[in-house]
């Protein structure tokens, strides 16, 4: 909780430091990597950074925070920071590297608001910060201590299976022959590729296979870029990855899991390489014996591009009461369905738990109708595959 006086000086200059954010981020970043360089090359996804979209999310969680301290100043946003500790545990984000951001953030926050920052201001802003700091390290902390630790292991890939055009499949075991932990459907691993010029570029993917298999899968898909360049990691991997190659692999992170609610109704919603962490949902719904209706919503451009499909519909035809509703926008088959994913006339259970995995278009379409079918906004759980701007927006 902010101290009396620090939160009446954050309420004053929010809108100030909220309006600058973005200006502030982009000098932190230029400070940060002007000063530590492998941390662009060997941590960052550069990507984002060369996108712009990994800034926005920074800068919009801090101003998030700060608006959750004033206006809920006895309760934690265990959601956000979770999320973000997950992401970070992934990357295996230390508790001393808080000291190198704080460094080049606030210098950044001077360099932008000049005299406005008074020693009160600075102050008060630097309480927001180790609150938001020490939250995240104490969640990495036990994150690490339960999940086996930070850092990378190397995998050999076993199998590598073509999907589809775009997404392919490795099946890749422990490379000292070790066993693997388990891991909770909708978990993802990193994994940490060096590219030709030499930097270790490291990105986030769900595990697509069976909770409890002895192997990791994971299924990637093809980024390519229009008026952007190819996307780096996933193309390294199509291109160059093959059986008896190694892959560093962090361990499994990551909050969008099921809870253990056999009587729930669920609603697991997917387009495109979303599937992924559905699929290893369905697999472990199955293992475990769920009874309560299972609603399996998904759409892609055309049954040909829809990966991991014979798993996708076998998991959920182990379930006892499963509903699966395919949307092609081409080349619908009987039994399938004509367009995008549209819940207009699918039934949604009362007291539904919804899962989506997408676009962000494709959830926020999903959520509207749920929403409007009385799915409680407490019961949506959402995941997406990079910089989560709607966390940033809070
Ligand atoms: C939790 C999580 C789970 C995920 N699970 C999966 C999964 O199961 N399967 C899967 O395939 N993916 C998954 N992803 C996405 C994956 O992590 C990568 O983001 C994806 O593979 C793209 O990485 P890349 O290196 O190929 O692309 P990047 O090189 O990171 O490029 C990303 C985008 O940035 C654009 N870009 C690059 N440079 C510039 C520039 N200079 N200007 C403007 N734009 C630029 C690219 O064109 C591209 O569109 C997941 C992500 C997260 C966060
Ligand atoms: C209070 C301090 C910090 C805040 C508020 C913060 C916030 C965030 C947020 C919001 C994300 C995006 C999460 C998501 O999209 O799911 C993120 C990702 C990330 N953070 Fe932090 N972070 C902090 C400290 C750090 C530190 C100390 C490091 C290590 C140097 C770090 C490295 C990263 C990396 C590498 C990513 C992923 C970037 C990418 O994929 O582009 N962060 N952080």
């Amino acid at each position: 909780m902010l101290t009396e006086q620090s939160a009446a000086t954050v309420r004053a200059t929010l809108p100030a430091v909220g309006a600058a954010i973005g200006e502030i981020t982009e000098r932190f970043y230029a400070r940060l990597f002007d000063a530590h360089p492998d941390l662009l090359r060997n941590l960052f996804n550069r990507g984002n950074q060369a996108a712009g979209t990994q800034r926005q999310a920074l800068a919009g969680s801090i101003a998030a925070f700060a608006t959750h301290l004033l206006d809920h100043p006895d309760q934690r946003p265990d959601a956000m920071l979770g999320r973000i500790a997950h992401k970070h545990a992934s990357l295996g984000v230390a508790p001393e590297q808080y000291d190198i951001v704080h460094e080049h953030l606030f210098a950044a926050i001077v360099e932008v608001l000049g005299e406005a920052v008074t020693p009160e201001v600075a102050a008060a802003w630097d309480e927001v910060y180790w609150l938001m700091a020490n939250a995240l390290i104490a969640i990495e902390k036990r994150l690490y201590e339960e999940g086996g630790g930070p850092g990378f292991r190397a995998f050999r890939v076993e199998e590598r299976v073509e999907e589809t055009a775009d997404v392919v499949t490795f099946r890749l075991r422990p490379a000292d022959g070790g066993p693997v932990a388990a891991f909770r459907a909708g978990q993802y691993v990193s994994v940490g590729v060096t590219l030709p010029d030499g930097a270790r570029q490291i990105r986030q993917y769900s595990l697509s296979g069976a909770p409890g298999e002895a192997v990791r899968q994971i299924s990637v898909k093809r980024v390519q870029g229009e008026a952007t360049p190819d996307g780096e990691v996933s193309n390294h991997l199509h291109a160059h990855v093959h059986p008896g190659d190694l892959l560093e692999l962090s361990e499994p992170f990551g909050d969008l899991t099921l809870s253990d609610a056999p009587d729930t109704p669920l609603l697991l919603a997917s387009a495109g390489i979303g599937v992924t962490p559905m699929v290893a949902m369905l697999a472990d719904l199955a293992a475990g014996g769920h009874r309560a209706p299972v609603t399996v919503v998904h759409g892609d451009r055309s049954p040909a591009d829809h990966a991991l499909r014979t798993d996708h519909t076998a998991y959920a035809g182990k379930l006892p009461d499963a509903s699966v509703h395919f949307f092609y926008e081409q080349g619908a088959e009987p039994g399938t369905r004509t367009g995008l994913v549209d819940l207009t006339d699918i039934a949604v259970q009362p007291g539904t738990r919804a899962y989506l995995c997408g676009p962000l278009p494709f959830m926020r379409a999903i959520r509207t109708q749920l929403i409007e079918k009385g799915v409680a906004p407490a019961d949506i759980h959402y995941e997406v595959f990079g910089p989560d701007l709607w966390l940033a927006q809070g």
